[in-house]
């Protein structure tokens, strides 16, 4: 028996970078998977290269109607949910003083509003199918000082304290509430980062140096770890940071 089989899950921002990892290793193991995300054509390119039963929803994590919609479906097609991993999120780089509001407000809504709006709506349903597991996505940004990433890490270290308070909030229930925190990973949304700069290819080699192992952490890493939080075998990892960043938080 493969360790996910029965497990019904959702990964919001599925249809890119880390969550599309952690949707295809879900599905690996055994569970279904809805792949939500706001870029519908990606998330059907994902859903074809699983050989298992999926569901794709297009869904923007900010808006409370789309998650509700999300949980419902999976819960009505599927029976129930046990697995929620909200990680969906924008990042943005900059100091407080270059950041500007606009990008405050973009990068908070995405990623705090939508991982709370993802824990509003999917705990109640885990918690009716008899408990099960949220995970969601932090940064290394959330527990050091990064350059450039002021508000990004705002955003996270507020998923993290949300985190931590939620799985205290649910643990009687039965739902397990846990985040990752991923070094530099190698995905879309660096490519979109490095391209920002007078040169990119500086900027890449930079943030393969923040990494004490010398490269970028792979998404099938975090899938990984994603796997692991969302199976049974993780029954006493409450409220933790995962932490996947080759080294960064040692130092
Ligand atoms: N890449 C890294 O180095 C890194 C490091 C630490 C944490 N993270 C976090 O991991 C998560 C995934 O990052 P990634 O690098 O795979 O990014 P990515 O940009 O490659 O993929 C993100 C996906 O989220 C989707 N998305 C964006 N806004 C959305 C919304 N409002 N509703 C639904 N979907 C939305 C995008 O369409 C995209 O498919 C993010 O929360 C990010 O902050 C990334």
């Amino acid at each position: 028996m493969q360790r996910l089989e029965g497990k019904r899950a959702i990964v919001t921002g599925a249809a890119n970078g880390i969550g599309r990892a952690i949707a295809l290793r879900l599905a690996s193991e055994g569970a279904r998977v809805a792949i939500a995300d706001v870029n519908e054509e990606d998330a059907q390119e994902v859903a074809g290269e699983i050989d298992g039963e999926t569901l794709v929803h297009k869904t923007d994590v900010t808006r409370d109607g789309d998650v509700e919609a999300l949980v419902g479906r999976a819960v009505s097609e599927w029976g129930g949910l046990d697995v929620m991993v909200n990680n969906a999120g924008v990042g943005v780089a900059g100091t407080a003083v270059t950041t500007t509001e606009e990008e405050y407000e973009r990068v908070m809504d995405v990623c705090v509003r939508g991982t709370f709006l993802g824990m509003k709506h999917a705990i109640p349903a885990i918690k009716d199918a008899g408990g099960g597991s949220v995970i969601n996505m932090s940064s290394v940004a959330a527990l050091v000082g990064l350059v450039d990433r002021a508000v990004y890490s705002a955003a996270k270290g507020a998923i993290y304290s949300m985190t931590r308070a939620s799985a205290i909030d649910h643990v009687g229930e039965g739902v397990r509430v846990n985040c990752i925190a991923p070094g530099t990973v190698d995905t879309p949304w660096v490519a979109r980062i490095t391209s920002g700069y007078d040169d990119p290819e500086e900027a890449r080699a930079n943030m393969r140096a923040r990494q004490p192992h010398g490269r970028l952490v792979t998404p099938e890493e975090i899938a990984a770890m994603a796997a692991y939080l969302a199976s049974d075998e993780s029954a006493s990892v409450i409220g933790a940071c995962m932490v996947v960043d080759g080294g960064v938080t040692a130092r």
